[in-house]
């Protein structure tokens, strides 16, 4: 499975903040945005990963994360020339994907809790159409919307419902067979423009082909697109690694404990990254291995 990571988008909620640098560079606490989304991929198993941005940003992406060499994947970079909407990802991206499944993430969400990294995996695994991950909201109005049949099925999705019917969302992480980059080049823009993940999502629902997974209470959605949101976000993620001592998306970290780097890249890492907390973070654990070995 190849991943997308969709870090575009206008960030007007976010004004004047984003004026003059994309919202997936900005901080959530110790580290940018889109580390989150892409530590998301990582744990799923996936190493060939396109990042999209706009024309302006791209190159501010490169200079971040490079070629994905320090975190063992293969990192491929493409433009969005606007934001037309969040299907445009596989249009954009079809080269990319060739014959391939692919997982979507978007990437101004943060996904954090228990036993992620082996659900993502064994999704990956057993795709048969589409998998997305439902979420329950104080205010489902804002996102997609999960539509339950009398059976209990997923039987359609709504977009930002004046009347939700459930308060499931539907966030920001999909995966789906070869079939979307076609379902993609076909989409006609919505009446506000965009090319709509949600017409993605029930064409595959129509056809029986969708698996919806409720993340649960003891998994954490939070998206970052308001003020107050992703200072939530930073708080929520200052407060776990505080208490704990674990970081939360630390790509090195990640990396390492998924065999995607040895002992001896990780202290290469620990050392460039110098003496941020992240940087001592990821200088102990490399320590603590060379112990190990020694
Ligand atoms: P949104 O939050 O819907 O849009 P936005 O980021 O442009 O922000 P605002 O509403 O404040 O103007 O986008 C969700 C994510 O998807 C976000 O990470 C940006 C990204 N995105 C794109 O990369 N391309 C797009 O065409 C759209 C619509 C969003």
């Amino acid at each position: 499975m190849k991943g997308i990571i969709l870090a575009g988008g206008s960030g007007s909620r976010l004004h004047p903040v984003t004026r003059a640098l994309s919202k997936q560079l900005m901080p959530i606490y110790d580290k940018p945005m889109i580390y989150y989304p892409l530590a998301v991929q990582m744990l799923a198993g996936i190493r060939e990963i396109l990042v999209i941005s706009t024309p302006h940003d791209l190159p501010l992406f490169k200079r971040l994360l490079g070629s994905g060499v320090d975190f063992g994947v293969q990192l491929d970079y493409a433009e969005q020339a606007h934001p037309n909407g969040l299907a445009e990802a596989f249009i954009i991206g079809r080269e990319f994907v060739g014959a391939d499944s692919v997982c979507l993430v978007l990437g101004d969400n943060v996904f954090h809790g228990h036993g992620l990294a082996k659900l993502l995996q064994k999704e990956v695994d057993h795709l048969n159409g589409a998998t997305l991950f439902g979420y329950q909201v104080k205010d489902p109005q804002r996102y997609g919307v999960a539509v339950f049949d009398s059976a209990g099925a997923l039987s359609a999705v709504e977009e930002k419902p004046a009347q939700p019917k459930s308060s499931l969302a539907i966030t920001g992480l999909y995966m789906y067979d070869n079939e979307v980059v076609d379902v993609a080049a076909r989409m006609q823009p919505s009446a506000r423009g965009e090319l709509e993940i949600t017409e993605v999502n029930n064409h595959y629902i129509r056809r029986n082909k969708a698996k919806l997974i409720d993340l649960g209470r003891g998994m954490a959605w939070l998206d970052t697109g308001t003020h107050d949101s992703l200072m939530e976000a930073a708080q929520f993620v200052q407060v776990l690694e505080n208490r704990t001592g674990v970081q939360i998306a630390c790509l090195e970290e990640i990396a390492w404990r998924m065999g995607y780097i040895d002992d001896v890249q990780l202290l290469a890492s620990a050392d460039k990254l110098g003496k941020s907390t992240y940087g001592e973070y990821v200088k102990a654990l490399a320590l603590a291995a060379a112990k190990e070995t020694t």
